[in-house]
C-alpha cells in the first residue's frame, strides 16, 4: 500500500477533523500519501483530492466540524455515480478509503467496497444511530450543547413559570433527546422510538404545574410523532388549563456546530487510528466503532442490515425522575 485517501460524509460531526488528523498522521507513519477528498462523496466523483502532510492537520484537533467539508451526494447513490469515483481514485493511483460518517455514509462506503475498492468506515454521525457502535463521534459533545441549552432555558422558564419544548436533531433516533432529558431533568421527553399521545403529555405537564413546579422542559426529538409543531399547537390551544405558558426552541444545527470535547477528540483519534491499521493489516469492508468500551471492527454486510435500537425503559426512568 502507498497511497490512501480519507473523506468525511452526511452531517458533520464534532471530532471528524481529530478523525482525520489520525489517519493522516497515522497513514504517514505506515510510510504511505494521505489524500483529503473535499466534499464527501461528491467531490470523490469530481476527483477534487488534495494531498495531505503532517502540518496540514495540524491545529485541527479542537475544531468542529470538518476540514474536507461535507455533502450529501445524489449521485453516489447511482451506480454509475460510484463508478466514476473509482475511476478517479484508480487514476490517482489511491489503494483505499476512509470513510467517516453515518449511516447514509457508511451504506455507501459499503457499496464501493462491494464494487471491489477497499474501504474502512469510521463510526461518526451526532445521531448515535449507527449499529456497529454504541457511541459515534460527535454525540458527547452535541449532547452537551444541548444540555447546556436546556440549563439555560430552565433558569427562564423558572422565572416566568414556563413550559419549553425544546427540539433536538436525530433525524428518527430519539438518543439526543432521551440522554439531554434524562441528565437535564427534563419534565417530559417525546421521541420517535415511541409514539407519544399529546393529551397524556399535556396531563403530565399540567399535573407538575399543580405540584408547584416553577418549570416544564419538554425535550421532543426531530423525528418524533407527533412532531414539535404539532405538540406546540395543541399545548396552545389548551393553555389555560395546563397553567404554564409555552415557548418553544429549537437546537437544530447549534448541536452540530461545537467545538469537540475530550470524549470526542479521544474517540476519534482512536477509531481514524484503528482504520488505517486495518487497512495495513489488509483488512476492508469494516466499520470501526466503539462496543463494550473497546475498539472493535463489526463487517459492513451486518452493518448495513441491522438497525440499532434505543433503550427505551430508560423513558420510563425519565418519568419516574421528573416527579
Ligand atoms: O444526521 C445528522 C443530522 O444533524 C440529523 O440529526 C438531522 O436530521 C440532519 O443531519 C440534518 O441535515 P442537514 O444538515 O442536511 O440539514
Amino acid at each position: 500500500m502507498k497511497r490512501i485517501a480519507v473523506l468525511t460524509s452526511g452531517g458533520d460531526a464534532p471530532g471528524m477533523n481529530a478523525a482525520i488528523r489520525a489517519v493522516v498522521r497515522t497513514g504517514i507513519d505506515y510510510g504511505w500519501e494521505v489524500y483529503g477528498v473535499q466534499h464527501g462523496y461528491s467531490g470523490l466523483i469530481d476527483g477534487n483530492f488534495r494531498l495531505l502532510g503532517q502540518r496540514d492537520v495540524g491545529g485541527i484537533i479542537q475544531q468542529g466540524g470538518t476540514i474536507l467539508g461535507s455533502a450529501r451526494s445524489d449521485e453516489f447513490r447511482t451506480e454509475e455515480g460510484r463508478l466514476r469515483a473509482i475511476r478517479e481514485l484508480n487514476q490517482a493511483g489511491i489503494e483505499a478509503l476512509v470513510v467517516i460518517g453515518g449511516n447514509g455514509s457508511q451504506t455507501g462506503a459499503h457499496a464501493l467496497d462491494q464494487m471491489g475498492f477497499p474501504v474502512v468506515g469510521v463510526a461518526s454521525t451526532i445521531d448515535n444511530d449507527l449499529y456497529g457502535s454504541d457511541i459515534t463521534i460527535g454525540v458527547d459533545t452535541a449532547l452537551n450543547i444541548a444540555l447546556e441549552a436546556i440549563d439555560r432555558l430552565k433558569v427562564t422558564a423558572s422565572s416566568h413559570q414556563r413550559a419549553f419544548l425544546v427540539e433536538t436533531m436525530g433525524r428518527n433516533s430519539g438518543y439526543l433527546a432521551l440522554m439531554a432529558g434524562i441528565a437535564g431533568g427534563a419534565e417530559a421527553v417525546v421521541i420517535p422510538e415511541v409514539e407519544t399521545d399529546p393529551e397524556a403529555l399535556v396531563e403530565e405537564v399540567r399535573i407538575a404545574y399543580q405540584r408547584g413546579k416553577a418549570h416544564a422542559i419538554i425535550v421532543v426529538a426531530e423525528g418524533a410523532t407527533p412532531e414539535a409543531d404539532g405538540l406546540a399547537r395543541y399545548f396552545k390551544k389548551h393553555s389555560e388549563r395546563i397553567g404554564f405558558e409555552l415557548r418553544v426552541t429549537t437546537l437544530g444545527h447549534v448541536q452540530r456546530g461545537g467545538a469537540p470535547g475530550a470524549f470526542d477528540r479521544l474517540l476519534a483519534t482512536r477509531l481514524g487510528a484503528r482504520a488505517t491499521e486495518e487497512l495495513a493489516d489488509g483488512r476492508h469492508g469494516v466499520l470501526v466503532g466503539h462496543r463494550k468500551g473497546e475498539i472493535t471492527t463489526t463487517p459492513y454486510d451486518e452493518v448495513v442490515s441491522h438497525v440499532k435500537t434505543l433503550d427505551t425503559s430508560l423513558l420510563a426512568l425519565a418519568k419516574v425522575l421528573a416527579k
